[in-house]
């Protein structure tokens, strides 16, 4: 029997500027990216069969009325399939164990997290032999957050978020993330953007400052150049979260903002030790079911 485990980060859109919905009904985007150290684990074991199954072992609390889906539905049950789709492989079979500590429906890229990881991981597993960038278009396929999860750290995403241009960036940044008790959906989230929006926006740019940030590995010029076009959308559909971005922000966050389509908020802190005083004010005001402190950039999916 052969088992292989592989770490998958978390993602945060730094900016996350948001176009015209497509002809395919997504939206084109530019985006920022950035990994962060908060990990999913996808072990994957082989089978003497053609079943692939999922287990989930959730480190957190699932939001209300959320589930993981552990059938032909779970995300990197379907990766999985689409791999061995693509090798000519239809025989090949694994049994997918999921250890999640990634928010679920959070605007943080669980979901799309774990179809990387699963991705890296079969490969590795039934010896496909393909490499990253052989990866990547079974990646986009699954989610327009998946490209960037194999590889990690900052990048720019085009197209749909799925085409991915790496960045020159120094610096390590201090995160702290508040939680909220329930889900959003993303494609509810874009919905209303498109209602927010009758007659259309212009096309996305990512802001020079945010990039001249990231250059210059300076994290108060960071904090004043994080932006996202969802956040009317997210507050329109879920209000009170403008009360966790003031709490953080009255709290000396360097920048606070919606997390992708939500409804995570990240606050950016000078340090570790500010970023204990923030995530000690985000939690005792008790507007996040939870509040955790991370780093990024972090690699991206990895075999361990
Ligand atoms: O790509 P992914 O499956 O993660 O997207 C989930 C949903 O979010 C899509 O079905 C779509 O409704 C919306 N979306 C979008 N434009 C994007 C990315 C996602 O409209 N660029």
């Amino acid at each position: 029997m052969s088992r292989v485990t592989v770490r998958v980060p978390a993602k945060v859109n730094l900016s996350l500027g948001v176009g015209r919905a497509r002809a395919d009904g997504y939206h084109s985007l530019a985006t920022v990216y950035q990994a962060v150290d908060l990990h999913d684990e996808v072990r994957a074991t082989d089978r003497d069969d053609d079943e692939v199954t999922v287990t989930v072992h959730a480190e957190i609390d699932l939001p209300e009325g959320t589930a993981v889906p552990v059938g032909d539905d779970n995300i990197a049950v379907r990766a999985a399939k689409l791999l061995r789709e693509h090798l000519g492989r239809p025989d090949l079979g694994a049994d997918l164990s999921i250890r999640k500590v990634i928010p679920v429906a959070g605007g943080m890229a669980g979901g799309s997290a774990d179809a990387a990881a699963a991705l890296v991981g079969c490969n590795e597993l039934w010896g496909g032999g393909l490499s990253r960038l052989e990866l990547e278009p079974l990646a986009a396929e699954l989610g327009s957050d998946v490209p960037f999860l194999l590889h990690g750290g900052n990048a720019i995403g085009g197209g749909r978020g799925e085409t991915i241009s790496p960045i020159l960036a120094r610096g390590s940044y201090h995160w702290v993330f508040a939680t909220a008790g329930e889900g959003l959906s993303t494609a509810a989230v874009y919905a209303e953007f498109d209602r927010l929006n009758p007659h259309g926006v212009l096309e996305p740019e990512v802001p020079d400052a945010l990039l001249n940030a990231l250059r210059a590995g300076d994290a108060h010029a960071l904090g004043r150049s994080l932006s996202n076009d969802l956040t009317d959308a997210a507050l329109s559909l879920r209000p009170e979260l403008a009360d966790t971005l003031k709490v953080g922000l009255e709290a000396g966050a360097l920048g606070a903002l919606i997390s992708g389509s939500g409804p995570t908020t990240l606050f950016l802190a000078a340090s570790e030790q500010h970023g204990l005083d923030l995530a000690m004010a985000l939690a005792s005001t008790g507007t996040a079911a939870d509040v955790i402190q991370s780093r990024g950039p972090v690699t991206g999916a990895r075999l361990i």
